[in-house]
């Protein structure tokens, strides 16, 4: 009863950025994201007879309060799926995301915590049935099921039987990269979950956010099936900007970027100026992810790192799926 999985993290390109129901994490939007290979969570479940209760370990920690149980709620799902509905576990997972720099961990963290759980008990789940359970832990881990470029289909079913991720394109169907800039050491202080909520019920921007939706996601698919960076990127970067807009219009307002954001912001749109494609996307937190082709690595690299405020930029490839070990 103990398995092992490996998931990586992804970065959307069109944001999911809404729920229409809390509890089962139904999105107001399907949403389209990266995966990508330089940052992932190695996690091992060994479900135990004699446990009371399920012990949670991250990069060799004990893990109590919020995180802790958002884990366990999460394993009662599993549970529930399973015929072993009495069963504790432990926990134990190896991050390879700087969560404390701001990155988001909850992705790969949870797509492997799903994995790991489901063969530990033997269930035999298809990556569709994994991808709606993951859903449940957090709604971006869904994509994280799949490799390459992966759409989460928000569905229409009020009990979220067909909301899930599927692959658009795998890996390797084009090497577009992404360099992760490490802004801020702090963590963020409106998690994304709450910043998405209070959208929601305030913000008079949101409607009109999520109409442009539709029309984002055709002309990005189109351009990945025809590896037309310039339109990936543009609408990526467009469709970033769009979801916090939203958060300017909340009640209170509040913004995810600090001055370093924007100064890397300017110097993406610098480096396009001077003749290099590059876009930038940000998700609920002050760093910036900066999409760009192989063939402009070191200029790419060398001109953020030289961004006052910038601390480190790390940089992936297209990654693949969940894998076990
Ligand atoms: C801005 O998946 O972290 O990164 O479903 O409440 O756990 P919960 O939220 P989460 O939100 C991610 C928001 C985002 C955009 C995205 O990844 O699509």
């Amino acid at each position: 009863m103990k398995a092992t999985a490996k998931a990586h993290t992804n970065i959307a390109l069109i944001k999911y950025w809404g729920k229409r129901n809390e509890s089962l994490i139904l999105p107001m939007n399907n949403s389209l994201s990266l995966t990508l290979d330089g940052f992932y969570t190695t996690t091992s479940v060994e479900f135990r007879e004699h446990l009371l209760e399920d012990h949670f370990l991250l990069n060799d920690h004990v893990v109590a309060g919020d995180e802790y149980y958002r884990v366990t709620r999460f394993l009662d799902l599993i549970r529930d799926f399973s015929s072993k509905p009495n069963l504790y576990a432990e926990v134990n997972s190896i991050n390879k995301v700087p969560t404390a720099a701001g990155f988001a961990s909850s992705a790969s963290g949870f797509a492997a915590l799903a994995a790991a759980a489901t063969k530990a008990l033997d269930l035999s789940v298809s990556n569709q049935e994994l991808s709606r359970l993951t859903r449940q832990g957090s709604g971006s881990a869904c994509r994280s099921i799949y490799g390459g470029f992966v759409e989460w289909e928000q569905g229409k079913q009020d009990d979220g039987s067909d909301s899930h991720a599927v692959q658009v394109a795998p890996a390797n169907h084009w090497d577009v990269r992404v360099a992760a800039v490490v802004l801020s050491s702090k963590m963020k202080k409106v998690s994304s979950r709450d910043g998405m909520k209070r959208t929601v019920d305030t913000s008079p921007f949101y409607t009109s956010w999520v109409e442009t939706i539709p029309n984002d996601l055709d002309q990005i698919k189109q351009g990945i099936t025809d590896r037309d960076f310039e339109k990936v990127g543009r609408i990526a970067e467009s469709n970033c900007l769009k979801m916090h807009a939203t958060t300017l219009g909340a009640e209170p307002p509040f913004t995810y970027w600090h001055d370093t954001t924007l100064a890397v912001m300017h110097m993406v749109r610098d480096l396009r100026a001077s003749g290099v494609p590059a876009y930038f996307t940000i998700d609920a937190g002050p760093n910036v992810k900066v999409l760009y082709l192989p063939e402009n690595e070191e200029t790419v690299q060398n001109t953020l790192r030289d961004v006052p405020g910038v601390t480190d930029v790390i940089l992936s490839r297209s990654g693949q799926g969940v894998t076990y070990i």
